[in-house]
Protein backbone atom coordinates (compact mmCIF):
# COMPACT_ATOMS: atom_id res chain seq x y z
CA UNK A 1 0.00 0.00 0.00
CA UNK A 2 1.17 3.50 -0.70
CA UNK A 3 0.26 4.75 2.51
CA UNK A 4 2.61 2.21 4.64
CA UNK A 5 5.13 3.87 2.21
CA UNK A 6 4.69 7.41 3.07
CA UNK A 7 3.71 6.87 6.99
CA UNK A 8 7.11 7.49 7.77
CA UNK A 9 7.97 10.51 5.66
CA UNK A 10 4.94 12.30 7.80
CA UNK A 11 4.61 10.89 10.67
CA UNK A 12 7.24 10.45 13.51
CA UNK A 13 7.78 6.54 14.91
CA UNK A 14 6.81 6.35 18.21
CA UNK A 15 9.56 6.32 20.78
CA UNK A 16 8.73 3.90 22.97
CA UNK A 17 7.99 0.37 22.00
CA UNK A 18 6.01 -1.76 24.38
CA UNK A 19 7.31 -5.81 24.18
CA UNK A 20 6.68 -8.92 25.49
CA UNK A 21 10.21 -10.64 25.90
CA UNK A 22 11.21 -13.48 28.10
CA UNK A 23 13.64 -12.48 30.61
CA UNK A 24 16.82 -11.96 30.76
CA UNK A 25 16.58 -10.16 27.15
CA UNK A 26 19.04 -11.91 24.75
CA UNK A 27 18.42 -9.85 21.69
CA UNK A 28 20.91 -7.47 21.95
CA UNK A 29 24.44 -7.06 23.13
CA UNK A 30 25.79 -4.37 24.83
CA UNK A 31 29.76 -3.87 24.59
CA UNK A 32 32.05 -1.35 25.82
CA UNK A 33 34.86 -0.35 23.96
CA UNK A 34 37.99 2.00 25.43
CA UNK A 35 41.74 2.16 25.04
CA UNK A 36 41.93 -1.35 23.16
CA UNK A 37 39.80 -3.29 25.34
CA UNK A 38 36.00 -4.61 25.28
CA UNK A 39 33.97 -5.93 27.89
CA UNK A 40 30.40 -7.70 27.43
CA UNK A 41 27.67 -5.25 29.69
CA UNK A 42 24.94 -6.97 29.11
CA UNK A 43 24.17 -7.01 32.18
CA UNK A 44 25.79 -4.57 33.22
CA UNK A 45 24.86 -1.03 32.62
CA UNK A 46 21.93 0.75 33.57
CA UNK A 47 20.55 4.47 33.71
CA UNK A 48 21.10 6.29 36.80
CA UNK A 49 19.72 9.77 35.94
CA UNK A 50 17.83 11.03 32.77
CA UNK A 51 18.85 15.08 33.55
CA UNK A 52 21.52 15.16 32.59
CA UNK A 53 21.57 11.28 31.25
CA UNK A 54 24.12 9.01 33.18
CA UNK A 55 25.07 5.54 32.56
CA UNK A 56 25.93 3.20 35.19
CA UNK A 57 28.32 0.24 35.53
CA UNK A 58 30.83 -1.83 37.44
CA UNK A 59 33.73 -1.00 35.36
CA UNK A 60 36.02 1.71 34.79
CA UNK A 61 36.57 2.01 31.11
CA UNK A 62 38.74 5.06 31.30
CA UNK A 63 37.55 8.41 30.72
CA UNK A 64 35.74 8.36 27.22
CA UNK A 65 34.86 4.78 25.89
CA UNK A 66 32.35 3.90 23.42
CA UNK A 67 28.89 1.32 24.65
CA UNK A 68 27.70 -0.09 21.57
CA UNK A 69 24.64 -2.44 20.92
CA UNK A 70 24.37 -5.02 18.57
CA UNK A 71 21.95 -7.43 17.52
CA UNK A 72 22.89 -10.49 19.06
CA UNK A 73 21.99 -12.94 15.86
CA UNK A 74 23.67 -10.96 13.38
CA UNK A 75 26.10 -8.70 15.10
CA UNK A 76 24.94 -5.83 13.37
CA UNK A 77 25.63 -2.27 15.35
CA UNK A 78 22.35 -0.97 16.30
CA UNK A 79 23.87 2.05 17.90
CA UNK A 80 26.50 3.89 19.97
CA UNK A 81 26.83 6.19 22.54
CA UNK A 82 30.04 8.31 23.46
CA UNK A 83 30.55 8.24 27.17
CA UNK A 84 32.34 10.91 29.36
CA UNK A 85 33.12 9.65 32.77
CA UNK A 86 31.77 11.53 35.60
CA UNK A 87 32.16 10.10 39.00
CA UNK A 88 32.38 7.33 40.94
CA UNK A 89 30.64 5.90 43.38
CA UNK A 90 31.86 3.79 46.72
CA UNK A 91 29.49 1.38 48.44
CA UNK A 92 30.47 -0.82 51.31
CA UNK A 93 31.72 -3.78 48.91
CA UNK A 94 32.14 -2.74 45.25
CA UNK A 95 32.40 0.42 43.30
CA UNK A 96 30.49 1.81 40.29
CA UNK A 97 31.58 4.60 37.34
CA UNK A 98 28.79 6.94 36.29
CA UNK A 99 29.06 7.95 32.63
CA UNK A 100 27.30 11.30 31.53
CA UNK A 101 26.21 10.46 27.73
CA UNK A 102 27.87 13.18 25.71
CA UNK A 103 26.83 11.37 22.24
CA UNK A 104 25.15 9.26 20.23
CA UNK A 105 24.25 7.40 16.96
CA UNK A 106 21.29 4.55 15.97
CA UNK A 107 22.17 2.78 12.80
CA UNK A 108 18.49 1.39 12.54
CA UNK A 109 16.64 3.56 9.97
CA UNK A 110 19.21 4.48 6.83
CA UNK A 111 19.55 8.16 5.80
CA UNK A 112 18.20 10.08 5.04
CA UNK A 113 14.88 8.49 6.77
CA UNK A 114 16.87 8.73 10.46
CA UNK A 115 17.79 12.41 10.65
CA UNK A 116 14.06 13.09 8.87
CA UNK A 117 12.33 10.75 11.90
CA UNK A 118 14.42 12.39 14.48
CA UNK A 119 13.63 15.80 13.22
CA UNK A 120 9.66 14.72 13.43
CA UNK A 121 9.98 13.17 17.16
CA UNK A 122 12.18 16.28 18.18
CA UNK A 123 9.54 19.13 16.92
CA UNK A 124 6.95 16.84 18.65
CA UNK A 125 8.41 16.72 21.81
CA UNK A 126 9.21 20.44 21.85
CA UNK A 127 5.18 21.30 20.71
CA UNK A 128 4.02 18.73 23.64
CA UNK A 129 6.78 20.31 26.13
CA UNK A 130 5.17 22.25 29.06
CA UNK A 131 7.13 24.86 30.95
CA UNK A 132 6.21 23.51 34.34
CA UNK A 133 6.76 19.93 33.28
CA UNK A 134 9.72 17.43 34.12
CA UNK A 135 11.42 16.68 30.31
CA UNK A 136 14.60 15.92 29.14
CA UNK A 137 15.83 17.91 25.94
CA UNK A 138 15.04 16.43 22.82
CA UNK A 139 18.74 15.11 21.89
CA UNK A 140 18.84 13.61 25.13
CA UNK A 141 15.91 11.58 24.62
CA UNK A 142 17.20 10.31 21.09
CA UNK A 143 20.54 8.94 22.82
CA UNK A 144 18.10 7.55 26.14
CA UNK A 145 16.03 5.53 22.99
CA UNK A 146 19.38 4.42 22.35
CA UNK A 147 19.94 3.27 25.79
CA UNK A 148 16.63 1.77 25.31
CA UNK A 149 17.87 -0.64 22.04
CA UNK A 150 18.60 -3.32 24.89
CA UNK A 151 15.15 -3.87 25.62
CA UNK A 152 14.33 -2.97 29.50
CA UNK A 153 12.43 -4.95 31.41
CA UNK A 154 8.99 -3.23 33.55
CA UNK A 155 8.74 -3.89 37.20
CA UNK A 156 6.71 -3.12 39.68
CA UNK A 157 8.31 -1.93 42.90
CA UNK A 158 6.76 -2.28 46.39
CA UNK A 159 7.62 -0.43 49.38
CA UNK A 160 5.95 -1.02 53.00
CA UNK A 161 6.77 1.34 55.89
CA UNK A 162 4.56 1.83 59.42
CA UNK A 163 2.41 4.41 57.87
CA UNK A 164 3.44 4.49 54.16
CA UNK A 165 2.74 2.17 51.90
CA UNK A 166 3.04 2.05 47.59
CA UNK A 167 3.67 -0.10 44.85
CA UNK A 168 4.88 1.88 41.23
CA UNK A 169 6.25 0.60 37.70
CA UNK A 170 9.97 1.13 37.27
CA UNK A 171 12.07 0.41 33.95
CA UNK A 172 14.84 2.19 35.13
CA UNK A 173 16.68 -0.76 37.08
CA UNK A 174 19.01 -3.33 36.40
CA UNK A 175 21.53 -6.05 37.70
CA UNK A 176 25.23 -4.31 37.75
CA UNK A 177 26.65 -8.15 37.21
CA UNK A 178 30.05 -7.41 38.22
CA UNK A 179 29.94 -5.87 41.45
CA UNK A 180 26.45 -8.06 42.02
CA UNK A 181 24.52 -4.83 43.01
CA UNK A 182 21.14 -3.95 41.36
CA UNK A 183 20.21 -0.07 40.84
CA UNK A 184 17.00 1.35 40.69
CA UNK A 185 17.07 5.11 39.24
CA UNK A 186 13.78 7.17 40.79
CA UNK A 187 12.67 10.59 40.06
CA UNK A 188 13.99 12.70 43.09
CA UNK A 189 10.02 13.83 43.31
CA UNK A 190 9.26 10.52 43.48
CA UNK A 191 6.90 10.44 46.60
CA UNK A 192 8.62 7.26 48.41
CA UNK A 193 11.99 8.39 47.53
CA UNK A 194 12.43 9.68 51.91
CA UNK A 195 10.67 6.29 52.83
CA UNK A 196 12.85 3.92 51.04
CA UNK A 197 16.18 5.59 52.11
CA UNK A 198 14.36 4.99 55.59
CA UNK A 199 13.61 1.63 55.22
CA UNK A 200 16.51 0.54 52.84
CA UNK A 201 13.93 -2.76 51.65
CA UNK A 202 12.14 -3.26 47.93
CA UNK A 203 10.26 -5.89 46.84
CA UNK A 204 10.50 -6.42 42.78
CA UNK A 205 7.47 -7.81 40.83
CA UNK A 206 8.70 -8.95 37.74
CA UNK A 207 5.31 -8.30 35.28
CA UNK A 208 3.92 -10.59 32.80
CA UNK A 209 3.64 -8.64 29.28
CA UNK A 210 -0.11 -9.12 30.13
CA UNK A 211 -0.47 -7.48 32.57
CA UNK A 212 0.82 -4.28 30.95
CA UNK A 213 -3.22 -1.80 31.35
CA UNK A 214 -3.00 -2.36 35.20
CA UNK A 215 0.76 -1.44 35.26
CA UNK A 216 0.79 1.80 33.71
CA UNK A 217 -2.18 2.80 35.91
CA UNK A 218 0.10 2.19 38.43
CA UNK A 219 2.25 5.15 37.91
CA UNK A 220 0.05 7.66 39.47
CA UNK A 221 1.70 6.11 42.69
CA UNK A 222 5.07 7.90 41.68
CA UNK A 223 3.14 10.99 42.88
CA UNK A 224 0.64 10.03 45.91
CA UNK A 225 1.38 6.93 48.27
CA UNK A 226 -1.05 3.94 48.06
CA UNK A 227 -3.82 3.83 50.59
CA UNK A 228 -4.63 0.43 50.80
CA UNK A 229 -3.08 -3.12 49.75
CA UNK A 230 -6.76 -4.12 49.34
CA UNK A 231 -7.07 -1.51 46.17
CA UNK A 232 -4.83 -2.85 44.10
CA UNK A 233 -7.17 -4.31 40.87
CA UNK A 234 -4.82 -7.46 41.47
CA UNK A 235 -4.02 -9.99 44.19
CA UNK A 236 -0.90 -9.35 45.98
CA UNK A 237 1.16 -12.06 47.59
CA UNK A 238 4.10 -11.04 50.57
CA UNK A 239 7.73 -11.32 49.54
CA UNK A 240 9.24 -14.07 51.03
CA UNK A 241 12.06 -12.31 53.54
CA UNK A 242 10.20 -8.96 54.34
CA UNK A 243 7.00 -9.93 54.32
CA UNK A 244 6.16 -6.66 51.62
CA UNK A 245 2.97 -7.10 49.64
CA UNK A 246 4.06 -8.15 45.84
CA UNK A 247 2.25 -8.94 42.98
CA UNK A 248 0.65 -12.77 43.03
CA UNK A 249 0.68 -13.37 39.08
CA UNK A 250 4.39 -11.93 39.01
CA UNK A 251 6.89 -13.67 37.11
CA UNK A 252 9.98 -13.80 39.33
CA UNK A 253 9.64 -11.19 42.97
CA UNK A 254 13.13 -10.50 43.87
CA UNK A 255 14.04 -8.64 47.52
CA UNK A 256 16.65 -6.00 47.30
CA UNK A 257 18.44 -4.44 50.85
CA UNK A 258 19.32 -1.12 49.89
CA UNK A 259 22.96 -0.90 50.47
CA UNK A 260 23.08 2.66 49.26
CA UNK A 261 21.20 5.73 47.73
CA UNK A 262 22.61 8.90 46.29
CA UNK A 263 20.92 11.90 44.16
CA UNK A 264 22.21 11.91 40.48
CA UNK A 265 20.99 14.79 38.92
CA UNK A 266 17.36 14.22 38.55
CA UNK A 267 17.20 10.88 39.90
CA UNK A 268 17.81 9.18 43.27
CA UNK A 269 20.23 6.10 42.78
CA UNK A 270 19.71 3.29 44.62
CA UNK A 271 21.67 0.39 45.27
CA UNK A 272 20.97 -2.82 46.74
CA UNK A 273 21.86 -6.30 47.04
CA UNK A 274 19.90 -9.47 46.24
CA UNK A 275 18.15 -10.88 49.61
CA UNK A 276 15.69 -13.17 48.05
CA UNK A 277 14.66 -14.71 44.45
CA UNK A 278 11.66 -16.24 43.52
CA UNK A 279 10.94 -17.66 40.15
CA UNK A 280 7.42 -18.08 40.25
CA UNK A 281 5.76 -18.80 36.67
CA UNK A 282 7.39 -19.10 33.14
CA UNK A 283 6.27 -15.84 30.65
CA UNK A 284 7.38 -13.27 28.71
CA UNK A 285 7.96 -9.86 31.03
CA UNK A 286 7.05 -6.66 29.82
CA UNK A 287 9.78 -4.70 28.25
CA UNK A 288 10.26 -1.02 26.51
CA UNK A 289 12.17 -0.60 23.33
CA UNK A 290 12.67 2.30 21.34
CA UNK A 291 10.54 2.14 18.55
CA UNK A 292 12.78 2.18 15.70
CA UNK A 293 14.65 -0.55 17.32
CA UNK A 294 11.10 -2.09 16.58
CA UNK A 295 10.68 -0.34 13.42
CA UNK A 296 14.33 -1.93 12.38
CA UNK A 297 13.13 -5.67 13.07
CA UNK A 298 10.02 -5.17 11.48
CA UNK A 299 11.82 -4.35 8.72
CA UNK A 300 13.82 -7.41 8.87
CA UNK A 301 11.20 -9.92 9.74
CA UNK A 302 12.16 -10.44 13.59
CA UNK A 303 9.82 -7.98 15.24
CA UNK A 304 9.07 -8.85 18.71
CA UNK A 305 5.63 -9.44 19.95
CA UNK A 306 4.14 -5.38 20.53
CA UNK A 307 1.93 -5.74 23.39
C1 LIG B 1 6.07 1.44 32.81
C2 LIG B 1 6.62 2.63 33.55
C3 LIG B 1 7.92 2.62 34.01
C4 LIG B 1 8.43 3.72 34.74
N1 LIG B 1 9.71 3.68 35.20
C5 LIG B 1 10.18 4.70 35.97
C6 LIG B 1 11.49 4.65 36.53
O1 LIG B 1 12.23 3.69 36.35
N2 LIG B 1 11.89 5.70 37.28
C7 LIG B 1 11.09 6.79 37.53
O2 LIG B 1 11.51 7.71 38.23
N3 LIG B 1 9.85 6.86 37.01
C8 LIG B 1 9.38 5.85 36.24
N4 LIG B 1 8.11 5.91 35.73
C9 LIG B 1 7.28 7.07 36.06
C10 LIG B 1 7.22 8.11 34.99
O3 LIG B 1 8.51 8.57 34.67
C11 LIG B 1 6.37 9.30 35.47
O4 LIG B 1 6.95 9.89 36.58
C12 LIG B 1 5.01 8.90 35.89
O5 LIG B 1 4.44 8.12 34.89
C13 LIG B 1 4.17 10.17 36.18
O6 LIG B 1 4.04 10.86 34.97
P1 LIG B 1 4.09 12.45 34.81
O7 LIG B 1 5.11 12.98 35.77
O8 LIG B 1 4.45 12.64 33.38
O9 LIG B 1 2.70 12.91 35.13
C14 LIG B 1 7.59 4.84 35.00
C15 LIG B 1 6.27 4.84 34.53
C16 LIG B 1 5.78 3.76 33.81
C17 LIG B 1 4.36 3.78 33.33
Amino acid sequence: MWKDWIRPYVRPLPQWSTVAVAAPQQVVTATLRWDGNSADVTADHTVASLVPLVIATSLDAGQHPLLEYRDSATGKLLGVLRLAQMASVATEKASLTLYHVAGGEHRCLGWPLRSWNAWLQNRLMLKNRSPHHFAPEPAAVQQLMIAYLCPRPVVLVSVSAPGHQNIFPMDLIGPLERSGLFSLALRNTNVSVPVMREVRQVALSSIPATMKVAVYKLAEYHKHPLQDWNALPFPARPSREFGIPAVAASLRIQELSIVHSQEVGSHTLFLGRKVSDEKLAEGTQLHHTAGFHQAYRRRHGMQLAEV
